[in-house]
């Protein structure tokens, strides 16, 4: 029995990490498509202890309490601070967006011979960018209920009271992005999208686990780590300055959401054993396949009638397609390496994020780092 064999019997295989052995089955990776619940609400049992603390001293961890103090005073009011009289024509801002980012968005022509896209007239590709920000944005809004209800976790869950403290500002936080992307969808745009399957398989995984440290590593380390880049791209991309406005509000809050989860895990990790760090690194590689799996939107090929598999080599080869996508990891493989985990267990994850093509990102600034920066010269205020 080779040692990759010993293992694979002792820790997760793919087929257990992720439910697939290979991890480019598209087959697979299509097989799962979201959808609302029936009842109308899904319910995750979270398992977790409440932990209760007797020390109650402030500033017990300094850089925590300097988080907290910060958070309170950056707190703003998404009702009052966005100005939502600004008009949205959505057939218009896709139109902008397209001419704008030419470089970014064109499809190859020749590449589109053969397939159902072939017939699409410049009504259709219009309709496919609207449904698209309808679907980014509904994903963004479920995202951040997933936020909302792990830090209202971490609030129980976690040992030290300076964590519990900054954990409660951004309980307000994530509920002020929920409110914020859902009244964008409702007034500004023009239809919802239930969560994309992928997402709600790793959300469900993060919040049914009993250990406070994993809520953090799926979700301030992963799920934010990833909106962090998502939201600079698209604050980046957008022509539309209502949501320029909004992403900017709520980047300033999720730099900070990051941060604190870089400096919680840091100094937990460096006491955690081998064995103890494998089962992090192969949940911090689960949580990078299945944010993967989201980018073929499958939602939205079904809504525009068009079957999935048949577009998703298109997809493959629309210029910078791959640069973005791997760009969206930029975050996270340099926290994960500040945390140790790139390295640990003999380098396994390194392995793994080499695989999927994300390697490249590990001497980029950490989001610690970044917000120690931002800190300095002042440019995190959003006023
Ligand atoms: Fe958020
Ligand atoms: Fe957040």
């Amino acid at each position: 029995m080779t040692t990759l064999d010993n293992e694979q019997e002792q820790f997760g295989s793919n087929l257990d990490l992720i439910g697939r052995e290979n991890i480019d089955d598209l087959e697979a990776v299509l097989s799962f498509v979201g959808h609302y619940d029936v009842e109308g609400f899904h319910r995750v049992p979270d398992n977790c202890p409440a932990e209760f603390t007797w020390d109650y001293q402030k500033g017990a961890k300094p850089q925590l309490d300097k988080l907290y103090e910060k958070a309170k005073k950056a707190q703003w009011n998404a009702q009052t601070d966005l100005d939502w009289s600004i008009e949205v024509d959505q057939e218009q801002v896709v139109m902008a967006n397209a001419e704008a980012n030419a470089a970014q968005m064109q499809w190859d022509d020749a590449a589109l011979v053969g397939t159902a896209l072939e017939k699409w007239d410049e009504k259709k590709f219009v309709e496919f960018g609207i449904q698209n920000q309808n679907w980014l944005l509904s994903q963004f809004m479920h995202g951040e209920q997933g936020a909302l209800l792990c830090t209202a976790k971490i609030v129980e869950t976690v040992p030290w009271i300076d964590a519990k403290y900054y954990a409660a500002t951004q309980v307000m936080d994530e509920a002020r992005h929920v409110e914020v992307f859902s009244k964008y969808l409702d007034e500004k745009l023009s239809g919802h999208y239930p969560m994309n399957a992928h997402l709600g398989l790793l959300l469900d995984d993060i919040v049914s686990d009993s250990r406070w440290d994993m809520t953090y590593l799926g979700m301030q380390i992963m799920v934010e780590g990833l909106a962090l880049a998502a939201f600079g791209f698209m604050h980046q991309m957008t022509t539309e300055p209502l949501l320029k406005q909004l992403l900017r509000y709520v980047m300033s809050d999720e730099s900070r959401h990051v941060a604190f989860g870089v400096l919680s895990l840091q100094e937990y990790y460096q006491q955690l054993g081998a064995a103890e760090l494998r089962e992090r690194q192969e949940f911090a590689f689960e949580a990078a396949v299945r944010m993967r799996d989201r980018f073929l939107q499958q939602e939205v090929w079904a809504r525009m009638g068009v079957d999935p598999k048949e577009v998703a080599p298109l997809l493959e080869q629309v210029p910078d397609r791959q640069v973005f996508q791997s760009l969206l990891f930029s975050k996270i493989v340099p926290n994960c390496k500040k945390l140790g985990l790139l390295d640990a267990a003999d380098g396994w994850l390194r392995e793994r994020f080499t695989e999927i093509g994300v390697i490249a990102f590990e001497d980029w600034a950490d989001t610690g780092e970044e917000y120690d920066t931002l800190q300095a010269t002042g440019t995190d205020a959003v006023a």
